[in-house]
């Protein structure tokens, strides 16, 4: 009723101001107050929550997501938080952009596929496309497009002419969503994203450039988008890793999710042939020998510039994809051509290479077993270039220490599988054959808390606790955190023993110290790595060093391998 009434008064006001100060500002009037209802809009649905830290009423859209809340928050429509303050914030727009003395631009609705500007006619195009199957963007616009055709609509006909807004065009892999959408899947999603690239190809001049932004933490995705990239005729030549977002943004938990947008730079193919001297088809193994020198020349660089995990990678793939789409086909000697696909499997694996030389620090990373190898390029993925200093509980790593034993088991560290499955055979590992280190669940993969891999190290006798009066049924056997929380809980859990068995590599043995460690047996801890020889393998420092610096803070790995590494002095290394 208060929207309603808002867009009907907002018309009323557009025409007084036209009528007064002409047309065009009273068209201004009119957009700059419809813009202040969508913004009222944004605080009014009941998907509004209470922000109980800050102590106001958060907004429908903190994601670009429509979920299901238990309870909401209503704002007055006519308070601060309302109209007043949705009118203060179109205010500050408009005299930040006055101040900044833009030049004005011009907006026009089409599609992508087909854009309203002659061939060859602009030095860049600059563009922000849909996320493949990230977000149903037409479906969440029709929250505000409603009250913006209501309001405002007779002032941009050309924009509002259908009853919702357009959805037929739209460039996103929604097929799993609705059965409306059943024909956007992965090819679809491709093959139009390749019209659309080569429409923007079309307009741009051969010594022009293109910039395409992309997040996705799914490989598909990135796939999908290169691979139109590639097909419409550009050569990517670079892929810098930018912060768009806002800090306090929600972020899905539980995944590797990037914390910047890459910025894909790509040159017209015909441009760039003329410069490089290139032929269209490329060979095979000339593009497989310059792979890794270009992302060893590139890793350095990136580092420096603090650069690191998931984003470090997608950083790679602008030098590394140079290599490959300078051609418009790769072929093999046998004359097949190269997919993308396979493509790839080679650059994650320069580049888990390259990055694993960087977190050994010179140390041959090869002289270290697979499941060292991959715990440390899985951890370093997770990595963000602030996670070392990060304690606001926006991390994207869930760590979670209330072990409930009816709980589903959901601590460690998280990827995507199939971003965790191409890291793994980038290394030679399998995670199959590593299940004592890796869970897979559906499409997540998860890289065990050490307190969950307990059983594994130490065997049964271990993990049977001990039971004695006072404590009720068994504790959850390997349930560290529980036996962590107190001295005497830890005496009932882990009685004083010698590690009857050394962990067969040198992560093994690395994480059997580290819990030793945390459940205070200092005794055993030093009998392991003294007497048992442990300790004179400099790699299993080496190991224990690199972890330190990947295990995120907060976390009890860093506190474990910090406590392990504090006392290498006093054990006499
Ligand atoms: C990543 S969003 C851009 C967000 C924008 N940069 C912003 O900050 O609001 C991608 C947009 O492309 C739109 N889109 C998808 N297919 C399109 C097409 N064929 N033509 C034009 N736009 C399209 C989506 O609906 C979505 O609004």
């Amino acid at each position: 009723m208060a929207l309603s009434t808002f867009a009907k008064l907002i018309r009323e006001a557009g025409d007084r101001s036209a009528r007064e100060n002409g047309a065009e500002f009273g068209a201004g009037v009119q957009t700059c107050l419809a813009m202040a209802l969508g913004r009222l809009a944004d605080y009014s649905s009941s998907l509004c929550m209470w922000a109980p830290a800050g102590e106001f009423v958060a907004h429908t859209f903190g994601r670009q997501a429509l979920p299901m809340v238990w309870d909401f928050a209503e704002v007055n429509p006519l308070s601060d938080t309302g109209w007043n303050g949705a009118c203060e914030w179109v205010r500050r727009v408009l005299e930040a952009t006055s101040e900044a003395k833009l030049s004005p631009g011009v907006v026009a609705q089409a599609s992508a596929l087909n854009q309203p500007l002659p061939t060859d006619s602009v030095d860049a195009t600059i563009t922000d496309p849909p996320y493949y199957s990230a977000i149903p963007y037409a479906d969440l616009s029709d929250f505000f497009y409603g009250w913006l055709k209501r309001s405002v609509g007779t002032v941009h006909r050309e924009l509002f002419l259908s009853e919702t807004a357009p959805k037929d065009e739209e460039c996103v892999a929604l097929s799993h969503r609705a059965a409306m959408y059943r024909q956007k899947d992965a090819s679809w999603f491709e093959a139009r994203m390749a019209e659309a690239c080569a429409d923007s190809r079309r307009i741009t001049r051969d010594s022009g450039i293109g910039v395409y932004v992309f997040a996705n933490k799914e490989t598909k995705g990135w796939e999908a988008m290169l691979g139109a990239l590639i097909k419409s005729g550009w050569v990517i030549t670079a892929s810098w890793p930018i912060d768009t977002e806002r800090g306090g943004r929600l972020r899905a938990h539980n995944s590797a999710a990037l914390a910047s947008s890459v910025h894909l730079i790509c040159r017209p193919r015909t441009g760039f042939e003329v410069s490089k001297n290139a032929t269209e088809i490329g060979n095979w193994r000339d593009v497989l020998h310059e792979l890794p020198r270009r992302i060893h020349d590139w890793m350095p660089r990136l580092a420096q510039e603090g650069v690191v995990g998931a984003d470090a990678i997608f950083a790679c793939l602008g030098p590394a994809l140079e290599v490959f789409s300078r051609y418009s086909v790769v072929e093999k000697a046998s004359g097949e051509a190269v997919s993308l696909g396979e493509y790839l499997e080679h650059v994650w694996a320069a580049v888990a290479k390259e990055a694993l030389a960087l977190v050994f620090e010179g140390a041959d990373a090869t002289g270290f077993e697979p499941d060292a190898r991959l715990t440390a390029m899985w951890l370093w993925t997770l990595m963000s270039p602030d996670s070392s200093s990060n304690s606001e509980g926006d991390n994207e790593l869930e760590f979670d220490d209330e072990a409930d034993g009816n709980k589903p088991k959901t601590g460690g560290f998280k990827l995507e599988y199939d971003a965790a499955r191409k890291i793994a055979q980038g290394l030679g590992a399998h995670l199959e054959s590593l299940t004592h280190l890796v869970e897979v669940s559906g499409d997540q993969a998860r890289l065990l808390p050490v307190s969950e891999r307990t059983k594994h190290l130490f065997g049964k006798d271990e993990e049977e606790p001990a039971r004695t009066t006072g404590r009720k049924k068994s504790v959850a056997q390997l349930d560290l955190f529980v036996a962590l929380t107190g001295s005497e809980d830890a005496e009932i859990i882990w009685k004083e023993k010698t590690v009857k068995r050394l962990g067969e590599t040198t992560l093994d043995r690395v994480h059997q110290a580290m819990i030793l460690f945390a459940a205070a047996r200092g005794e055993a801890l030093k009998r392991f790595v003294v007497e048992d020889g442990v300790g004179q393998d400099g790699k299993f420092w080496r190991l224990a060093q690199a972890l330190s610096a990947l295990y995120p803070s907060g976390t009890d790995e860093k506190r474990w391998v910090d406590g392990l590494l504090a006392r290498k002095k006093q054990f006499g290394f």
